[in-house]
């Protein structure tokens, strides 16, 4: 791989498009050259990076001639038709969607887990779905101390994870409710503001959303854990930026609180912040921006043989997307 590559940031004016941009420019990634690609509607528009204007360009099939890394994040439909053609090129895609994150050719990495699964990529990789990133960044440190067997969860997902549209739909439905006017509705099938809907992602015939099941799913593949067991409930909450999930955990081996607190303060990319006699636990307004998860709230599972319970907090623009998939680029420049 070229030391200074040449990167193409794939849906580069979407709300993880931006905070790619944004990442590769504060960890210094070594861009040699940066080419921004979105719909023909964003042509022309212009992106800063290091100071400099860049022009954004229509996504085409001839768009990768050069580019040595892409990060796709246009949606799925994108990304199954132009990632093969990206690979196909001599470019390798990291991809946001989940469109083949469990194709068994293709690593599904979080860098912190399983960063060596990147080397058996064959031109595409996935970044994981955000809110399994976010319970991961806490669940497998202890995992790796007490071995899970199975989680219940329940997540609280900021709007900023469907993409720009739902951010103005939230700021739009605030400014209506508080002028006294009807409440318009474009993205969710309910008004999000002063609400929480039960449902991420569509409804799959066993009751559980494609959501709820991406944990249980993509847990096993980047924890190489084919055994673990996933029961999730996934709630949309008026919460512009950082998702945050509830787990209770069951573990193999016994557990208590200190054994936990002493594993997860050791754990990188994450953050204990858990002194609930000062009101001290992660919340979704402190860690949007920030590049490392935060766990608090940590308590035996009163519940659970060997139960851990605990919140989990981490930006999902960054380590659940734009982060995640940078840190998979530097892992692929080592
Ligand atoms: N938001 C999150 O927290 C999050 C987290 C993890 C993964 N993801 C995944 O990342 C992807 C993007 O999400 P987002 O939240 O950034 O969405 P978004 O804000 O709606 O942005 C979508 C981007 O895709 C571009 N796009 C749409 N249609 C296109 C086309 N036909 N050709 C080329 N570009 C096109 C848009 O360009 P225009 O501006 O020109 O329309 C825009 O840049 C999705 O697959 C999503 O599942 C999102």
């Amino acid at each position: 791989m070229n030391k200074s590559p040449h990167v193409a940031v794939v849906g580069a004016t979407g709300a993880v498009g931006i905070e790619m941009i944004k990442t590769l420019e504060k960890r210094n990634f070594p861009v040699g050259k940066l080419t921004l690609l979105a719909s023909a509607r964003s042509v022309g528009k212009k992106l800063k990076f290091r100071g400099t204007d860049i022009s954004v360009k229509e996504l085409q099939p001839d768009s990768f001639a050069g580019i040595d890394i892409a990060l796709f994040s246009a949606g799925g439909s994108i990304s199954k038709e132009f990632a093969p053609i990206a690979a196909k090129a001599g470019c390798v895609v990291i991809d946001n969607s989940s469109a083949f994150r469990m194709d068994d050719s293709v690593p599904l990495v979080i860098p912190e887990i399983n960063a060596a699964d990147v080397k058996g990529h064959k031109g595409i990789i996935a970044n994981p779905n955000c809110t399994t990133a976010v319970t991961l960044m806490a669940l497998y440190p202890l995992h790796q101390a007490f071995s899970v067997k199975r989680i219940f969860a329940s997540s609280y997902q900021a709007v900023s994870g469907t993409g720009a549209k739902a951010i103005e739909e939230l700021e739009r439905q605030v400014d209506q409710i508080v002028k006294g006017q009807p409440v318009t509705k474009q993205v969710y099938p309910h008004q999000i503001a002063f609400n929480v809907l039960p449902h991420v992602d569509s409804f799959l015939p066993s009751g559980y959303t494609k959501e709820e099941m991406k944990m249980e799913n993509e847990g096993r593949k980047i924890m190489h854990h084919p055994t673990f067991r996933a029961s999730v409930t996934c709630v949309r909450v008026p919460v512009y930026r950082a998702h945050s999930v509830a787990v209770s955990a069951e573990f193999e081996k016994p557990v208590s609180v200190d054994a936990a607190r002493e594993v997860l303060r050791k754990a990188p990319g994450l953050d204990v912040v858990d002194n609930p006699e000062k009101n001290e636990y992660p919340l979704p307004l402190y860690v949007a921006e920030k590049y490392h998860c935060q766990v608090g709230r940590i308590r035996r599972d009163c519940a659970l043989e060997n139960g851990l319970a605990f919140w989990v907090s981490g930006d999902q623009l960054l380590k659940g997307a734009a982060l995640n998939a940078v840190q998979i680029a530097e892992e692929l420049i080592k």
